[in-house]
């Protein structure tokens, strides 16, 4: 082995310094330096020495996050410290008894000052550091003695391998609640769903379940933070005053602290910390069970001490739960606009984040059966945030003998059309079309939203009053209602008949893109819509696009393509809009300009070959200019672009007298308008 240079040395050193650095920046600071490509570049070049020479590898550099043959052992440990648990809070009642007997404990009448900490829902580790080295990490375990989960530990980005600044003491123990962040659960249990494995019920439980992993290049693959919460060192004459001051030095040693932490004094000001926390929750990238109020004065802290297992100078207050267990009583499949029938799940009502939940979505029968959920199952129910609610475990122990099994249904419950699963795609649909009035009704509702053409009033309630007369049975009967048809439906009066009538009338011009939204196509969304619309200025021009064309649509693949062309390719969906225009809806086309547009009206033919592009894509740039492109040359024609070895079009053009450019004239031309061959 070679020995490595005093320049290979120090360039070894000046770029684990970097990496660290730059790691801190990111995952610490969440502000980067740099950017990905120089920072891989600078791991690489470590990487690349460290390879050649082994003996320089330090055990705090960078790429030995995952050490080649690091194992986590989950051997014993035994706190140095206890870990002590938190006594709880469940009302501002108990809140205001703890903030009571702490004052009462320290004979005074002088207002507390607390921090307030949210209570991020993970596991607490303890992190030994000696000269500064993370040298041991720990779970909780039951308080005294934990698990060594150093080398799962250290894979995670924010967790310092070594301390920053000068002010680094011989030992010290920093201890913290390590969590997956809210997107980063819900990419892994996409990925776990994707493969039909099992998925974690919450973020909680993923990070549980993560630091549990034998193999530490499992953990590293797994979006883990760490937020430090406190400081012990064996030498308690170098902690500081106070617990904020503590968070302060852990900040400088590289450590994440939560942005959330403030001070409150006295048992008012902690109250409104809660509230002020808790309009946060549903915000947060991570999630937060309760808050944590501490005596901030150190020589307070020891003034207090402990009961059994918990300081008597800390308390969490719980927000509510965000699980609970309820029964699925029935499933009932539901019937969308695109006829898409998705299972729903009739639960027993519970309170859960927030709210009374009696329904959650099973999204498909691949769900259901991933699940193995059953009509009597308990389950547990997740509403996290303003995420709709879940069903995410069964307690297969709780389940009842005549538990009965999910089917799906022959027939839909709305129409009794056939229901209809096409090989390879999860999701069944009803075959009705808009002949099923749950699909008319979706339809309209789509139509009349806020974001499409905004018709006010037309709920759900004059929807199904609408359909179930049939009064209504496509969006063109909108145009055609009269108030008298109105007024005499039960529960309807005068004056909400009358402004539904105006609001549908306000409704006869809108712009195209909102137009094409309404029309409820398959997978066009807003922005599909806008884009179709910029490109094609006409719904005529939309509705004659082949898919080759819509294809050169940025954003519209062939999927989207096929879901367009057959939207318009159905007699009834083009009879609909024949009777919108009928009934006076004018869309109004696309503002398009004369320079957006420039060949607006003309018909172009390309015949021969191309050399620099195909005739797909010739074709496209000719559309997207606003010209027609035919097969055949006429009188008409504006203008031939004629390829390699062109043939009989050549020669009828030049005998009518139209326009031929060649290829070089071509894209010349289209450069004229700044289009690149
Ligand atoms: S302090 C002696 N602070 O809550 C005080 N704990 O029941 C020990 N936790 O196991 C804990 N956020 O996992 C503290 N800001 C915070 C916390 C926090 C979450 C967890 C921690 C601990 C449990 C206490």
């Amino acid at each position: 082995m070679t020995k490595a240079s005093p320049d290979v040395i120090s360039r070894a050193g000046e770029l684990r310094d970097l990496i660290t650095e730059h790691n801190y920046q990111y995952y610490v600071l969440d502000d980067p330096g740099v950017p990905d490509a120089e920072y891989d570049r600078l791991f690489r070049e470590l990487q690349e020495l460290e390879a050649q020479y082994p003996d320089i590898v330090t055990p705090d550099s960078p790429t030995r996050r995952v050490g080649a043959s690091a194992e986590t052992t989950f051997e014993e440990v035994v706190h140095r410290i206890p870990m002590l648990s938190l006594d709880n809070a469940f009302s501002d009642e108990e809140l205001r008894d703890f903030d009571r007997r702490v004052k009462d404990r320290l004979k005074t009448t002088d207002d507390i000052e607390y921090v307030c900490e949210p209570k991020l829902d993970g596991l607490a580790v303890s992190l030994h550091y000696e000269s500064g080295i993370l040298t041991r990490a720990a779970t909780r375990g039951d308080g005294y003695t934990g698990e060594d989960i150093t080398a799962n530990i250290r894979t995670i980005p924010s967790v310092p391998l070594k301390l920053r600044g000068t002010n680094v003491p011989e030992l010290v123990e920093v201890r913290g609640e390590v969590y997956m962040p809210r997107d980063g659960f819900e990419a892994l249990n996409k990925r776990l769903a994707d493969r039909g494995e099992k998925t974690f019920v919450n973020p909680r439980n993923a990070a549980a379940g993560s630091l549990r992993q034998k193999k530490p290049t499992v953990t590293a693959r797994r979006p883990l933070e760490m937020c430090a919460y406190s400081v012990a060192l064996e030498d308690e004459s170098l902690l500081p005053a106070t617990h904020w001051e503590g968070l302060q030095q852990v900040k400088d040693w590289g450590f994440r602290i939560n942005p959330e932490m403030r001070k409150a004094s006295g048992a008012d000001a902690c109250l409104q910390a809660y509230d002020e926390l808790m309009d946060k929750r549903a915000s947060l990238p991570y999630e937060i069970d309760g808050i944590v109020f501490k005596v901030n004065s150190l020589a307070l802290q020891r003034q207090l001490g402990f009961v059994s297992r918990a300081p008597r100078w800390a308390i969490a207050q719980k927000f509510p739960a965000q699980e609970e267990l309820t029964v699925i009583e029935d499933v009932e499949f539901q019937v969308g606009r695109t006829g898409a029938v998705t299972p729903v799940a009739r639960l027993k009502p519970v309170f859960v984040g927030g709210v009374t939940v009696s329904n959650a979505t099973l999204h498909n029968m691949d769900e259901i059966r991933r699940l193995d959920a059953r009509i009597g199952d308990t389950v547990f129910v997740r509403r996290a945030g303003d995420v709709i609610p879940q069903v995410v475990k069964v307690v297969t122990e709780r389940r009842p003998e005549n538990a009965r099994v999910v089917e799906l249904p022959d027939a839909c419950p709305v129409c009794q059309s056939d229901i209809v699963q096409i090989e390879g795609e999860v999701v069944a649909r009803c075959s009705g079309g808009l002949f099923c009035p749950a699909q008319r009704k979706e339809a309209i509702r789509h139509y009349a939203s806020r974001k499409a053409l905004d018709i006010e009033g037309l709920g759900d309630k004059w929807i199904d009053i609408l359909v179930d007369r049939e009064l209504v049975n496509t969006v063109a009967d909108l145009y055609l209602l009269k108030k008298a048809d109105l007024t005499g439906l039960e529960r309807m009066g005068e004056k909400s008949a009358g402004n539904l009538i105006d609001a549908i009338d306000r409704s006869r011009n809108p712009v195209l893109w909102k137009f094409i939204y309404a029309l409820g196509i398959r997978e066009v969304g807003e922005a599909t819509a806008k884009a179709l619309a910029s490109h094609f200025g006409t719904l005529e021009a939309i509705s004659e696009a082949d898919e080759e064309a819509l294809q050169s649509v940025p954003d519209v693949g062939p999927i989207v393509a096929g879901h367009i062309r057959s939207f318009f390719d159905q007699p009834h969906n083009q009879e609909t809009i024949q009777a919108l225009k009928a009934a006076g809806v004018q869309w109004q086309s696309e503002e398009i300009t004369a320079a957006e547009k420039p060949l607006k009206g003309e018909t172009w033919v390309l015949t021969g070959t191309l050399s620099d592009m195909t005739r797909d894509d010739a074709k496209a740039k000719l559309e997207s200019l606003g010209a027609k492109v035919a097969g055949s040359v006429s009188k008409k024609t504006s203008c031939v672009v004629a390829g390699e070895a062109a043939g009989s079009k050549l020669t009828k053009a030049e005998s009518l007298g139209v326009q031929v450019m060649d290829e070089q004239a071509f894209i010349d031309f289209l450069a004229t308008h700044n289009i690149e061959p």
